[in-house]
């Protein structure tokens, strides 16, 4: 759910989108009063001031939640499994691109292969707009993936295979790319809603 054009803070965004989750499960109208703790957990210092989102609902229900922000647009998720959101500029992305900090080995030679292509391959070469995109998709995917795992920046890009993950793009602002990541558990249900 994108909460844009206004100084949302992150507790009343994912309030918004849960009272929304809420209203769909039990039926229940939308104008009831959703009363849903909310906070925080660092699984690094322990902090219940910083770290991964996390709402308890009044039922006692805990789904799993992640929020993202990218200069005035905020993005909620809400899903029955560990889920991670991110959205990013496209521009800011491509401005800070680091292959060595972003890509696995394995990803790695083919961003190579697409930086120095060899004469006969400049016909397929992507152009800057599409490297651009596909660099933010790349990004917006790691840092769903390592929310979705609680341990964020603290595991590094590098240690991330997209491929190894279930990613799905979003759709996003002008100029922005968004992605989230789901790792379903056996046992429980398997939605997620943006
Ligand atoms: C999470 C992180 C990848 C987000 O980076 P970002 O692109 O700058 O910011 P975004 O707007 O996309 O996301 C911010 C949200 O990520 C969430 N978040 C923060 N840490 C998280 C974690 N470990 N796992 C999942 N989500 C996390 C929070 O909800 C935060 O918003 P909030 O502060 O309003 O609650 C990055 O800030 C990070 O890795 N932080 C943790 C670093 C850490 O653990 N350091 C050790 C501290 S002791």
């Amino acid at each position: 759910m994108w909460h844009s054009g206004s100084p949302t803070s992150s507790d009343a965004a994912l309030r918004a989108h849960l009272h929304r989750w809420w209203s769909r499960c039990e039926l229940a109208s939308l104008e009831t009063t959703l009363d849903l703790e909310t906070g925080r957990h660092c699984p690094t210092c322990g902090s219940d001031a910083h770290g991964r989102p996390w709402v308890r609902l009044p039922d006692g229900t805990t789904p799993h939640v992640s929020l993202s922000r990218c200069g005035d647009h905020l993005v909620t998720v809400v899903a029955d499994h560990p889920v991670g959101v991110d959205v990013e500029s496209i521009a800011a992305v491509s401005a800070r691109w680091d292959p060595t900090l972003v890509l696995h080995p394995s990803e790695a030679a083919h961003d190579l292969k697409e930086m120095r292509p060899r004469a006969h391959d400049l016909k397929e070469m992507r152009t800057p707009g599409t490297q651009a995109q596909e660099r933010a998709a790349t990004w917006c995917h790691k840092e769903a993936i390592l929310k979705a795992l609680g341990t964020g920046l603290t595991t590094p890009m590098s240690e991330i295979r997209v491929a190894d993950w279930e990613v799905a793009d979003i759709p996003a602002p002008q100029g922005c790319w968004a992605s989230t990541a789901i790792i379903r558990q056996t046992g429980s249900g398997g939605s997620s809603t943006a």
